[in-house]
């Protein structure tokens, strides 16, 4: 007779990086959120991929968090397994030249204040975005000034058998806060910049830093611009011209500073922001016939 043992643990052998029903709010930008079933933090590409193979054996979904802006978690948390490359492994860089390339943990505005001190130009219109590197990639981070979509030469990038391979320039596409990469992880970037004077790039830094800092409210938790913009008109118009800021469902308001925004005061759920979301949309359907698209990443 045979005897089957339930599998207690589906990440035996990686406990020194995996913990269970751990709360996201603390890392994400507006600080809501609920647990995560698994919370993964590799410390090499190894235990990164013995920890996704196991996902895939367990039927474990994978969500992968950055710095957690642009982002909306659920009350309720994610069923699965929450990766987070935040180890110093990941976060190394090196210039060649003119030539970077970057490991996906590192944090953005750190690098773009690096690069800008050493005379490379390229990174300083992302000034005040919050994000690693990989996350910056996957979505194409970018506002007004430039994105980063067009500093991109290379990834390397991990699939969900845990196979690492490469795409260039040519064989990716980088839209408005949308790119095709098809893969699980993003692992490295390379980036080409370019020489330009230190003093001049860290006044063109410091110019996209207070242009965000005077229309955006940077001192209040939110998980940055909620929509995109539509192709005819600002998502922040649109819904500033609908009336509706200052509109508050339980914790969470419409920025009074720029109406894409939804601040989240203490104690506001992520319900709450969903509610609101749903407001707007109807709101400025109703007001402009424009649907509204979320911006913001939601795990639920
Ligand atoms: N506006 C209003 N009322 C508001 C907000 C804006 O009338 O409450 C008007 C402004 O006066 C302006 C226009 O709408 O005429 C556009 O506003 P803004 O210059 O602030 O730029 P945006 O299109 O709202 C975009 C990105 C931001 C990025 C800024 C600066 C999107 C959805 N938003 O904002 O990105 O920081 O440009 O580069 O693409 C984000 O992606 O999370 C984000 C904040």
């Amino acid at each position: 007779m045979t005897m089957q043992i339930a599998k207690l643990n589906p990440f035996e052998g990686l406990e020194e990086i995996v913990r269970e029903e751990v709360p996201l709010a603390k890392y994400t930008w507006n600080k809501i959120g609920g647990p995560a079933r698994y919370f993964i933090q590799p410390r090499s590409v190894e235990e990164l991929r013995a920890a996704v193979r196991r996902c895939g054996e367990e039927g474990l979904g994978v969500y992968v968090l950055g710095l957690g802006a642009n982002l909306l978690v659920s009350d309720e948390g994610v069923d699965g397994a929450v990766f987070r490359l935040d180890d110093a492994f990941w976060q190394s860089f090196r210039v060649t030249g003119t030539t970077l390339r970057v490991s996906a943990g590192m944090d953005l505005q750190k690098l773009l204040l690096k690069t800008v001190r050493q005379g490379l130009a390229g990174l300083e219109c992302l000034a005040g975005i919050p994000a690693t590197i990989g996350g910056a990639a996957r979505m194409n981070a970018g506002g007004k000034f430039g994105d980063i979509g067009t500093l991109i030469q290379r990834l390397t990038l991990m699939d969900h058998e845990g196979n690492v391979f490469e795409r260039t320039r040519e064989e990716l596409t980088f839209g408005y806060r949308h790119t095709d990469i098809d893969a699980l992880f993003i692992l490295e970037a390379e980036l080409e910049l370019h020489e330009e004077d230190p003093e001049s790039l860290v006044k063109r830094m410091k110019e996209v830093w207070m242009y965000k800092r005077n229309s955006q409210p940077l001192n209040a938790k939110s998980a940055g611009c909620m929509f995109k913009n539509p192709p005819t008109a600002s998502a922040g118009s649109l819904i500033d011209q609908a009336g509706l800021k200052g509109l508050r469902v339980g914790g969470a308001e419409v920025s009074q500073k720029h109406a894409n925004f939804i601040v989240a005061h203490p104690g506001a759920e992520a319900r709450d922001v969903m509610e609101l979301i749903k407001i707007i949309r109807d709101k400025v359907h109703q007001k402009s016939g424009i649907s509204l698209e979320t911006e913001v990443k939601i795990w639920r």
